[in-house]
């Protein structure tokens, strides 16, 4: 038992001590990856959107759902946009990504903050607040590909 236990914990050490770069076993996974998890990101959001702009009913219990998943992925595809991910085609990242982290990182928070607020709005069940933080979230993402990303 101890012998399993201490193997697991090395297991997980040296897990958590591999750079970044080995998050992916192959580079086009990286690309795969973060453009997956934005595509379904914009699935969700836009769900939302049709909702705040009132092309579709407003169902509170779907509006908290897609929330919740924008929030979840609001913090999963950054790591494959890390500097070992630069120059993947076809890509719409630029450049400044791969040699302005700190700048693209703060654009990343701004979104986790944002989707957090679109969150507990979308829990009060009105759609008058899910109006304004449906409005900053989209902001949150303008925001990032007006800088980071080609049209
Ligand atoms: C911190 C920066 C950043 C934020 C915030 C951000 N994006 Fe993106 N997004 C990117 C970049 C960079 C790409 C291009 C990725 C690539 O092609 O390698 C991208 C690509 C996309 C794509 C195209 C995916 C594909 O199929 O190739 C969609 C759709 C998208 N983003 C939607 C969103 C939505 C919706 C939000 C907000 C809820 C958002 N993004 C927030 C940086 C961001």
């Amino acid at each position: 038992m101890k012998v399993v236990a201490s193997l697991a914990f090395a297991a997980a050490a040296l897990a958590s001590s591999l750079p970044a770069a080995a998050q992916f076993a192959k580079p086009e996974d990286a690309l795969k990856y973060r453009q997956s998890v934005m595509f379904v990101m914009s699935q969700h959001f836009g769900r939302l959107g049709s909702m705040a702009n009132g092309k579709a009913p407003y169902d509170a219990k779907a509006a908290v759902d897609s929330a919740e998943v924008v929030a979840t992925l609001s913090h999963l595809p950054w790591p494959a946009f890390g500097p070992a991910y630069k120059d993947l085609e076809p890509s719409k990242a630029k450049p400044e990504i791969f040699t302005e982290q700190a700048r693209f990182k703060e654009r990343n928070e701004k979104l986790q903050e944002a989707t957090a607020t679109l969150v507990a709005a979308a829990k009060t069940s009105s759609l008058d607040n899910l109006k304004p933080a449906f409005g900053d979230t989209a902001k949150a993402c303008k925001a990032c590909h007006d800088d980071f990303r080609n049209q």
